[in-house]
């Protein structure tokens, strides 16, 4: 078992921010690829774990920066967290803690996710959410509102929060604006063990949201209906810990599926989930991409053909096509026949990849949340940044299209969600290696 210790983890994370990705472009991607577990649900389970007096043993827990800062988190607020290759073993039975320092705070963007179970274990939390980020304003009133209804006083100031629940949580019955990811997971942890019956109308359907409720149902929490617009929670006074395995990672499923698209190449991606891709797979096929399944866990894509720009593509909440999945495409489709218009209809500032494709010649036009690019026949090689997790892996996949060799920089935004994609992609025949 390598346990974290704080010197370790911190000279990793200095590592990661001075190296960067080299990529000969032109090679067609070939062979087997595994998808490792998703992001965006070990993170609320990892904040889940507070809630459980116990052990939890967490597999299929990708290996990301991301993740070592929500064991960070969960060290600091007293549970004991190691890691076992994919196996991260959480002991939280005596938590001593529920101020998050803020440095710890500001290293993962979704750290908000941890004030639902906190408050819900402890009656009290006190941390800072770095509002603004590469995404446009994170604006967090959702979240805010939801947990003000279960009894929970709020003191907001510059970005820091300061919340308790003397008298206990309370069960509400929640209608969502928006069908947020976060703020549906926050009310989700705070409801398993408030007093009585909540509800949450308009809830996020995303996959990860159904992992969140099928690891704590599996502690002992009551909750019905995840995965649909309407979730049905009842309060229970205690949860235990539990074994869980995380859900396949379909925004890295969708990036590979992009690079294998991009190099017009031939490839298997296996331990992912074809049941979470009903809104990617006919974009590919759109395009001229031949798709299919020989089991739920597999998906087999081949581009060999000339592709063709799909369309209009519009980004919606799930089951509609994944913004997080936008920037991938994006650059996939600067290499299509004709004419691809992207609507970004989730984030406010979500095009800031754009400018860095256009570096490698991209023949892209943004106005406002609508982006029209225009395929080319070459890309070609160029010093590129990433500006943030999915920005980056548009670069990447870029890349491996674009003639000459290109640096890309700023690697810890990719390291955020991709575990070790330039071994990943290596695998397939890529020329692509970490400076
Ligand atoms: C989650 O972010 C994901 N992150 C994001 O993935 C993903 O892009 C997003 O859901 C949408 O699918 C994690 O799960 C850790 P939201 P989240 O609350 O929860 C607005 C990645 O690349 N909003 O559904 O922050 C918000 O500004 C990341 O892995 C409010 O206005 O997303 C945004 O415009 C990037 N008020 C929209 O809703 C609120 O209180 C969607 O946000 C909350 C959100």
């Amino acid at each position: 078992m390598d346990n974290f210790t704080a010197g370790e983890l911190l000279e990793r994370e200095a590592n990661l921010k001075n190296s960067k990705l080299v990529i000969r472009g032109g090679k067609r991607l070939e062979g087997e690829i595994y998808v490792h577990g998703a992001k965006n649900s070990a993170l609320p389970i990892l904040a889940g774990v507070v809630l459980c007096q116990g052990e939890s043993v967490l597999h299929n827990c990708p290996r990301l920066s991301d993740a070592d800062a929500a064991c960070r988190i969960l060290n600091c607020l007293g549970c004991k967290c190691s890691r076992a290759g994919d196996s991260v073993v959480i002991n939280s039975a005596d938590l001593i803690n529920y101020d998050v320092p803020s440095d710890l705070m500001r290293e993962m963007r979704s750290s908000i996710v941890f004030l639902g179970a906190i408050i819900g274990r402890m009656g009290r939390c006190k941390l800072s959410f770095p509002g603004g980020c590469e995404l446009g304003p994170r604006p967090i009133d959702l979240h805010l509102s939801s947990l003000r209804k279960m009894g929970v006083d709020i003191n907001e100031e510059h970005g820091f929060l300061d919340c308790s629940a003397e008298k206990g949580l309370k069960g509400a019955v929640i209608s969502l604006a928006f069908p947020s990811v976060g703020a549906t997971e926050n009310i989700i942890l705070a409801a398993v063990r408030a007093k009585g019956h909540t509800e949450i109308h308009n809830a996020a359907r995303e996959p990860e949201i159904v992992d969140l409720a099928s690891f704590l149902n599996k502690c002992g929490a009551k909750i019905k209906g995840a995965g649909d617009g309407t979730i049905y929670i009842e309060g229970v006074e205690k949860l235990e810990g539990a074994e869980h395995s995380v859900i396949p990672d379909r925004i890295v499923t969708a990036t590979y599926m992009c690079c294998a698209a991009i190099t017009r190449g031939e490839v298997v991606l296996k331990k992912t989930d074809y049941r979470q891709m009903s809104a990617i797979v006919p974009v590919f096929e759109q395009m001229g991409c031949s798709v299919y399944t020989y089991s739920d866990d597999t998906i087999y894509i081949n581009a060999r053909k000339s592709l063709k720009a799909p369309g209009t593509l519009r980004t919606m909440v799930y089951p509609g096509f994944p913004t997080d999945a936008q920037p991938m495409m994006m650059a996939l489709a600067s290499t299509l026949t004709g004419t691809t218009v992207f609507v970004e209809t989730i984030f406010d500032n979500r095009f800031r990849h754009t400018d860095e494709l256009c570096r490698l010649g991209a023949k892209i036009s943004v106005e406002g949340t609508v982006a029209v690019v225009e395929g080319v026949q070459k890309l070609s090689a160029a010093q590129v940044h990433s500006t943030d997790l999915r920005g980056g892996a548009a670069l990447v996949t870029a890349a491996l299209f674009a003639k000459g060799v290109t640096n890309i920089s700023n690697l810890y935004h990719i390291d955020r969600g991709y575990a070790n994609i330039e071994a990943d992609l290596r695998g397939l025949g890529a020329d692509i290696m970490r400076v």
